[in-house]
């Protein structure tokens, strides 16, 4: 049966490694005999904004909830329509209303990449994060008192349900035991922060006890930021709460070199509704319109959406793609993030055939 993508090009350059995201899944279904089924959707785009009113249509949940996966390209042109409009409008919507309580990143040094950190090469990071996406600290419980006097009040609560924590464990738990290492590593802060992270802890370690061969450890948040730059190699999957996730699924690309090529998975586990995949950068209106962007962030992501979808060794055989033209440092193909003088279609090009075998 064919897997039903619905794809969002988005704004900026989104449209334009869109493209390439979609020719390396077709080299990829092609080689691996996968049925991929594409729909666009004008939706979810500043342009659409501007005719429309508003980012998507009254009824786009009823349009996307029975795809398989959203393949998004990146949203956003704040000369058009303000940030807040645009990325609560469409990309928070499916977050939310589709229940994507898994924000994964993969933070992988590849060939070729100079990382920002000193005498590393491939090989010495290789991990995920894995953060929680719709409770912890993002809450909206709270609120302000004597607003403009001297007693102003202003509170926010953090939020952590049972099922909220071991949900995001048990995905974190998994994905330690598909991996080689089967470390898994938790941030917590629970020496300042004394009622929401020792129950995290506590849940952590309740988890634990099912995983028996998983080795678990813990940092507090700081110095985990501070191991994150100096002992990348000690990673494998790391899992924190929704604050904790955000800050290091920053950090943990940023050390493996161009924002250009990382990619991430919003992800409803039980698949009770789409997933959604994207490259971690935004539409870069800097850039924009010049062919030159990086379509790596895009490809890697569907590489990501096959795994997903059940086809690890094609999604492998996507990011080996990858791996080998970034290790070759052909000038002509890489774009000039990546210090090469070549296009987003040179590059795209190059990594499709490249799958193709
Ligand atoms: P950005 O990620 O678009 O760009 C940051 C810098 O990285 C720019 O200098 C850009 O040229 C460069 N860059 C980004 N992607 C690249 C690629 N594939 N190849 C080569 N260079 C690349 O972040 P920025 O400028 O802060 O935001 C621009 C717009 O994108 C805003 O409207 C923002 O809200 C939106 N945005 C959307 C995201 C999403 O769709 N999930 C994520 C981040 C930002
Ligand atoms: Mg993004």
């Amino acid at each position: 049966m064919a897997h039903r993508i619905a794809v969002i090009a988005g704004d900026g350059i989104g449209t334009e490694v869109m493209p390439e995201g979609i020719r390396a899944l077709e080299a990829t279904a092609k080689r691996f005999n996968i049925d991929l089924e594409f729909t666009t959707f004008e939706f979810g785009s500043c342009d659409y904004y501007l005719e429309h009113g508003k980012m998507l249509p009254d009824d786009w949940f009823e349009q996307l909830k029975g795809f398989d996966a959203l393949f998004y390209g990146a949203v956003g042109w704040p000369e058009k329509v303000p940030d807040h409009i645009s990325l609560w409008g469409s990309l928070l919507q499916f977050r939310r209303q589709f229940d994507q309580y898994i924000n994964l990143r993969p933070c992988k040094l590849m060939p070729g990449i100079k990382s920002p950190l000193a005498g590393r090469a491939p090989g010495d990071i290789d991990f995920y994060v894995v953060r929680e996406n719709t409770e912890g600290e993002y809450s909206s419980i709270g609120g302000k008192m004597f607003e403009g006097t001297e007693r102003e009040i202003v509170i926010q609560e953090t939020v952590m349900s049972r099922t909220g924590v071991d949900r995001v464990l048990k995905y974190a738990f998994d994905l330690a035991q598909t991996r080689p290492r089967k470390k898994l590593t938790s941030a917590t802060k629970s020496n300042g922060i004394s009622i929401t992270m020792p129950y995290w802890d506590e849940r952590v370690a309740e988890m634990a006890k099912q995983y028996p061969e998983i080795a678990v450890d813990k940092f507090h948040i700081d110095i985990l930021t501070a191991n994150f730059v100096l002992h990348p190699d000690w990673f494998d999957v790391v899992v924190g709460s929704n604050l904790f996730g955000d800050i290091l699924s920053d950090l943990g690309p940023a050390c493996t070199g161009t924002i250009g090529i990382a990619p991430s998975a919003n992800i409803n586990p039980e698949g009770k509704f789409p997933s959604l995949f994207e490259p971690v950068h935004g539409s870069a209106p800097d850039i924009a319109g010049k062919g030159i962007a990086n379509p790596i962030g895009q490809i890697w992501s569907g590489a990501m959406m096959l795994e997903h979808l059940g086809h690890k060794e094609a999604a492998d055989a996507m990011v080996e793609a990858i791996e080998a033209v970034l290790g070759e440092g052909d000038s002509q193909v890489l774009t000039r993030d990546v210090g090469g003088q070549g296009t987003t279609v040179s590059l795209g090009n190059a990594i499709a055939e490249r799958i193709g075998g």
